[in-house]
C-alpha cells in the first residue's frame, strides 16, 4: 500500500503532494504521482500565487491550476490551493504600487473574490494568508500590513468564505514549530481573526525541516493542540526534511527517516490533524537545493524515484 491509502486507512484525509504542470511530461514522474494509492491530493506549487494568477490588474491566469484540479478530479483526489494574501512572489503593481487602506482593501477583495469563485467546489482548503509574521513573533512589514495594520487579516478571511462558503480556510507558516514566540504570535492571530467574525478553520504548519532538527513528536502534539483547543483543523501543508551534508552519510540517512516518521506519527496523534502534503515527492523537483544552497535530498523519493529509506520508515510505521 502507498502513503495516501495508509494515511486514509489511519483515519486522516489525504497524503499530498505539491505539483506543476511543468512537471507533467515527466513520465516516471507522474506516474507516481498519479497513482491515488500514493497521493489523495495536489497543491499546486506556484500557479496560484499572486504574479502567476492575476500578473496585471484584472488579468487572471487559471490555466496552470485548472489543469492541475482538472488532473486531481481525473484521478480522484482532492485539491488544495495555495495562497491568497502573501507578501512573496506578488507582482511589481501590488508590492510597489501607492496603496491606500481603501484601494488596497478593494484590490484584496477583487483579487480573493475571482479567485476563490474560479475554484469554489474544486478546493478542499485555501492557504487565505501565508506567513504574515516574523520570526520574532512581530507582523511582517508587507505592503498589507503597513498600509491595513492587521485588518488585512479578517478581510481575507472573509472575502473567501463568501467566494466559497464550503472550502476550509488556513492560516499558514513556517518555523512556529521551532519558534514559540512565533507559535504564540499565531496563536493571537487566529484569536484576532476570529474576535473580528471573520471564519477560519486551520492552521498549516509548513513543516520544512532539516534533519537532525526536527521537532520531536511531543513539541509538534503540543503545538496543534493549541489551535486545536482554538477549534482549528491542523495539517502539515508543505513537508521536507532536507540533507546539511551533501551527500548524506548512513547516519544521516537513518535519521531522515526517524524524522519523517516522527512528524507523520504527530499527525496520527492529533484526531484534527486532517493529512500531510508532501511539498513535492522526488528531489527532482525540490525547491531546497536552490533556495538554500548545501542543502537537499529532501524528499521521500531521490531524483532517480526510488524510494528512500525515509519512505519505508513512514510506510512501516502506518
Ligand atoms: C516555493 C516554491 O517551492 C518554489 O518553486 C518558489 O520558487 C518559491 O516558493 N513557503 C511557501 C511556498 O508557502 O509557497 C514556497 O514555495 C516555499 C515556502
Amino acid at each position: 500500500q502507498g502513503l495516501n491509502a495508509l494515511m486514509v486507512a489511519a483515519g486522516k484525509l489525504y497524503m499530498g503532494t505539491a505539483i506543476e504542470t511543468n512537471n507533467f511530461n515527466d513520465a516516471a514522474y507522474m506516474a507516481i504521482a498519479n497513482d491515488r494509492n500514493e497521493f489523495g491530493l495536489y497543491v499546486p506549487e506556484n500557479s496560484q500565487k499572486w504574479e502567476e494568477i492575476q500578473p496585471a490588474v484584472n488579468t487572471f491566469s487559471f490555466a496552470a491550476p485548472d489543469s492541475i484540479d482538472a488532473l486531481a478530479k481525473k484521478n480522484g483526489q482532492m485539491f488544495r490551493c495555495h495562497t491568497l494574501t502573501w507578501h512573496s512572489q506578488l507582482p511589481t503593481f501590488v508590492a510597489n504600487g501607492t496603496w491606500t487602506k481603501d484601494t488596497l482593501s478593494a484590490l484584496i477583495t477583487t483579487h480573493i473574490t475571482n479567485i476563490v469563485t474560479h475554484y469554489a467546489g474544486s478546493c478542499y482548503a485555501w492557504d487565505v494568508v501565508n506567513e504574515a509574521l516574523n520570526d520574532n513573533g512581530t507582523f511582517r512589514s508587507s505592503v498589507f500590513f503597513r498600509t491595513m495594520g492587521t485588518d488585512f487579516l479578517p478581510l481575507s478571511f472573509t472575502v473567501a468564505s463568501k467566494a466559497d462558503p464550503n472550502a476550509k480556510l488556513y492560516y499558514n507558516d513556517f518555523n512556529l514549530e521551532t519558534l514559540p514566540r512565533k507559535a504564540d504570535a499565531a496563536v493571537a492571530l487566529v484569536k484576532l481573526v476570529q474576535a473580528a467574525g471573520a471564519p477560519i478553520h486551520g492552521i498549516g504548519f509548513q513543516a520544512h525541516f532539516r534533519v537532525g532538527q526536527t521537532p520531536n513528536t511531543t513539541s509538534l502534539v503540543a503545538l496543534q493542540n493549541r489551535f486545536v483547543a482554538l477549534g482549528l483543523d491542523t495539517t502539515f501543508s508543505e513537508l521536507d526534511i532536507a540533507h546539511t551534508s551533501l551527500p548524506p552519510n548512513s547516519t544521516a540517512i537513518e535519521r531522515q527517516a526517524q524524522d519523517y516518521v516522527g512528524v507523520v506519527a504527530a499527525c496520527l496523534a492529533v484526531q484534527r490533524c486532517v493529512g500531510i502534503t508532501l511539498w513535492q515527492f522526488s528531489d527532482k523537483y525540490s525547491w531546497i537545493p536552490t533556495t538554500f544552497p548545501g542543502l537537499g535530498d529532501a524528499c521521500l523519493w531521490t531524483a532517480n524515484f526510488t524510494k528512500k529509506p525515509a519512505y519505508s520508515s513512514v510506510a512501516s510505521f502506518l
